[in-house]
């Protein structure tokens, strides 16, 4: 059964979580501009600002981040790709660095050091090995870099109660 349930579990998830996301966004608009506002505060030396978006979803988070500043954006699931374009497309204030297919416990791609601030929001709910992502997230980030984690506040919405576990049905 579950075989057959995550490819399709995999393919429609981006659907729903972007439908979701629209209704998520609009009741938590004011928490979330307060947990992005200091952003800046954690700009490099050079003054560029880089994020890693880890678990980024349909990019629901973009509009919520500094002007001028570089994304890159790691999810397992490729298929949020389309809207993830479309959220770049409405977002044109952030420069986006790259789409990486991969965990967030093996993430190769992106060296160590290189972040000045990692954004982890409703992931962790979703994942077997935490510590395999706090580890990557300590390996990637600056040692002045902060890490953003969100969790568990959909179930506080109440329209959005019943969704409660369905990102879990996606990474069994
Ligand atoms: C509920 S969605 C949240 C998306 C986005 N962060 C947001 O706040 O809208 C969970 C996301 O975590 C991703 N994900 C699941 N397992 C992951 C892992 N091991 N490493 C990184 N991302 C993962 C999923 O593909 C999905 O995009």
């Amino acid at each position: 059964m579950l075989g057959l349930w995550n490819p399709l579990a995999k393919k429609w998830l981006p659907y729903l979580l972007n439908r979701v996301t629209k209704t998520y966004n609009k009741y938590m608009k004011d928490y979330k501009r307060e947990l992005f506002s200091n952003l800046n505060d954690f700009k490099g030396p050079s003054g560029d600002l880089k994020v890693l978006e880890l678990g980024c979803g349909t990019g629901a988070n973009f509009q919520f981040y500094p002007s001028g500043c570089t994304v890159t954006c790691v999810d397992p699931n490729p298929n949020f790709r389309t809207y993830l374009n479309k959220s770049l497309a409405e977002n044109d204030h952030v420069h986006f660095q790259d789409f990486l297919i991969a965990p967030g416990e093996n993430m190769p791609q992106v060296a160590s050091g290189s972040m000045d601030v990692v954004v982890c929001t409703l992931v962790l709910c979703s994942v077997e090995n935490v510590d395999g992502i706090l580890a990557e997230i300590h390996r990637v980030l600056k040692p002045w870099g902060k890490k953003v984690f969100s969790q568990s506040a959909i179930v506080q919405v109440p329209p959005l109660k019943k969704m409660r576990g369905v990102c879990n049905l996606h990474h069994r």
